[in-house]
């Protein structure tokens, strides 16, 4: 078990487009141990491969009750239905959340570390992790999704929290 660093907002690596995985090896499957690690510790339900320093298209997602902790190679939206505004935070945003409008359900494809085709139904929190970490994948976060308002007064609201 070992526990990853973070990257925080502004690090640039949070921008880059993540790279398809090509291949399941050992390092991988470490990797997307030591995430799930890294998550649980910092109490959070999703992290992408980018927040840790690795610009590759891997995720993972806890609390989902059947399964435990996925994870889930080059992951995809294949569907979305309905909307609704939750709070949501991220774990390269330390002490910052704010309401988001996202889709209700959507269905999420990708590969397990089994090489396995996955789709995945879900909804509500689960559903809304799965947008926030493959939006991470795209080098988005969710301050971008938010009104140009609240996006000034993030920035006003993040400089003081970093002190
Ligand atoms: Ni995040």
């Amino acid at each position: 078990m070992a526990i990853l660093e973070i990257r925080k907002y502004p690090d640039p690596i949070l921008r880059r487009k993540a790279l398809p995985i090509k291949e399941i090896s050992q390092e991988l499957i470490d990797l997307s141990k030591n995430m799930i690690d890294t998550m649980r510790n910092a109490s959070g339900i999703g992290l992408a491969a980018n927040q840790v320093g690795y610009n590759l298209r891997l995720i993972v997602v806890d609390g989902l009750k059947t399964s435990g902790p996925l994870v889930v190679i080059n992951p995809e939206i294949v569907s979305s239905e309905e909307e609704e505004i939750k709070e949501e935070g991220c774990l390269s945003i330390p002490g910052y959340f704010e309401f988001l409008k996202r889709s209700k359900r959507v269905i999420v494809k990708g590969i397990d570390l089994q090489e396995k085709e996955l789709t995945i139904e879900c909804e509500g929190i689960i559903a809304r992790a799965f947008q926030h970490e493959i939006d991470h994948l795209d080098g988005i976060l969710f301050i971008d999704r938010l009104s140009p308002i609240k996006r000034s007064l993030f920035r006003k609201e993040y400089k003081n929290l970093e002190k």
